[in-house]
C-alpha cells in the first residue's frame, strides 16, 4: 500500500524492459504512490513486448525513443506533457548497454566504436535528456531527476569493462549539470549506487553471479533488490528530499563502506 507520496505528480520512466528491470519496479511504485506516468524505451525493446503489458497495468502510456537521439528525447517531453497535463516533476534514467561487454571484449582490446556507443547510451544520453528537458523547460520547479550507476564508477571490478567509464561519466554529468539546472530551474539531479541486481543488463557483466554472491556478503544487510532500490528513487522523487541534489548515493546495503566482513573470511577460510 502506497502512502501518497507523489501524489499529483507527473514523471517520465525510462528503461522498463521487463519484470526484471529496475524501472519496471520504480514505474510500479511511483503509481502506488500516486504519480501518472509514461514509459519510455527503444523500438526494439517494445517488440520484445513485455511493456505493453506494464503500460496497461498502470494506465501509462508509452513514448519511444532510442536515448542516444536528441530529437526522439524532446518528443519524449513534449508528448508525455501533453499526455500527462502539464510540466514533469520527476524523471528516472534507467538505461545501460556495452556492445563491448556484450561481444566479450577485454578491456585491453576494446573495440572504440563500440566504447563510443557504451559512452553515448550509458552516460551522454543522460546529458541528452537534460539538455532537451531544460530547453524546453519541460521540468517543473523542484522537479527530481535520478539515474541508476554502480560502485564501478569508483572502484575497479573485474568484468565491469567500459560500464565502469560510462558510469564515471553518468555520475560527473549529474553533478555538472545538476549545478546548472539547479541554479536556472531549481530542478534537483542525483544518482542512485545500486547492489547488483539479477536483471537483463546486470547479467550481462561478466562473472556477475559471484560479485552478486560476494556483495550480499560484504554487505551488512545484504544486497539491494529492484524493489528496495525502487523505494529509494520513491523517496527521491518527493517533496520529503527536496534539497538534496548533486549526490552519488548508495543503495548498497553497506557495501561501499566495507573493508572485510565476518562472512567474506568465514567462506574464504572454508574454501581454502
Ligand atoms: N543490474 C545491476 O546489477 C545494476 C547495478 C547498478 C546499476 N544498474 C543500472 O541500472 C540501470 C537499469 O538496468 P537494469 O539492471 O534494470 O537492466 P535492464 O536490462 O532491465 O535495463 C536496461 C535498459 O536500457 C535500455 N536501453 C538500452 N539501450 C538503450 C537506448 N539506446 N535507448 C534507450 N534505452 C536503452 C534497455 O532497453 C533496457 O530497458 C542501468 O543504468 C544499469 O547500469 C544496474
Amino acid at each position: 500500500m502506497g502512502h501518497n507520496l507523489l501524489k499529483g505528480k507527473r514523471g517520465i520512466i525510462f528503461g522498463a524492459l521487463n519484470d526484471k528491470s529496475i524501472a519496471w519496479k520504480v514505474a510500479e511504485k511511483a503509481v502506488e504512490e500516486g504519480a501518472v506516468i509514461t514509459l519510455s524505451n527503444t523500438a526494439m525493446a517494445l517488440r520484445m513486448g513485455e511493456l505493453n503489458g506494464l503500460s496497461e497495468k498502470l494506465n501509462a502510456k508509452i513514448v519511444p525513443a532510442d536515448a542516444t537521439n536528441v530529437e526522439e528525447l524532446e518528443d519524449v517531453f513534449k508528448q508525455s506533457m501533453e499526455i500527462l497535463g502539464g510540466k514533469i516533476d520527476f524523471v528516472l534514467h534507467s538505461i545501460g548497454m556495452s556492445p563491448n561487454v556484450r561481444k566479450g571484449r577485454a578491456y585491453d582490446d576494446l573495440d572504440y566504436r563500440n566504447l563510443d556507443k557504451t559512452l553515448d547510451i550509458s552516460a551522454i544520453s543522460f546529458h541528452k535528456m537534460m539538455q532537451a528537458a531544460k530547453k524546453l523547460d519541460a521540468v517543473a520547479e523542484g522537479g527530481s531527476i535520478l539515474a541508476l550507476t554502480h560502485i564501478a564508477a569508483q572502484r575497479t571490478f573485474t568484468g565491469y569493462n567500459d560500464m565502469a567509464d560510462a558510469k564515471a561519466l553518468l555520475e560527473s554529468i549529474a553533478r555538472s549539470f545538476g549545478y546548472v539546472y539547479g541554479r536556472d530551474k531549481k530542478v534537483r539531479v542525483n544518482t542512485i549506487s545500486q547492489s547488483p541486481t539479477l536483471t537483463t543488463a546486470g547479467q550481462g557483466i561478466g562473472g556477475m553471479n559471484a560479485f552478486f554472491d560476494f556483495a550480499e556478503k560484504m554487505s551488512p544487510l545484504g544486497n539491494a533488490n529492484a524493489e528496495e532500490c525502487a523505494d529509494y528513487c520513491v523517496a527521491m522523487f518527493s517533496d520529503l528530499t527536496r534539497m538534496v541534489t548533486m549526490q552519488n548515493l548508495f543503495h548498497d546495503g553497506g557495501f561501499s563502506n566495507m573493508g572485510l566482513t565476518q562472512a567474506v573470511v568465514e567462506d574464504y577460510i572454508e574454501k581454502k
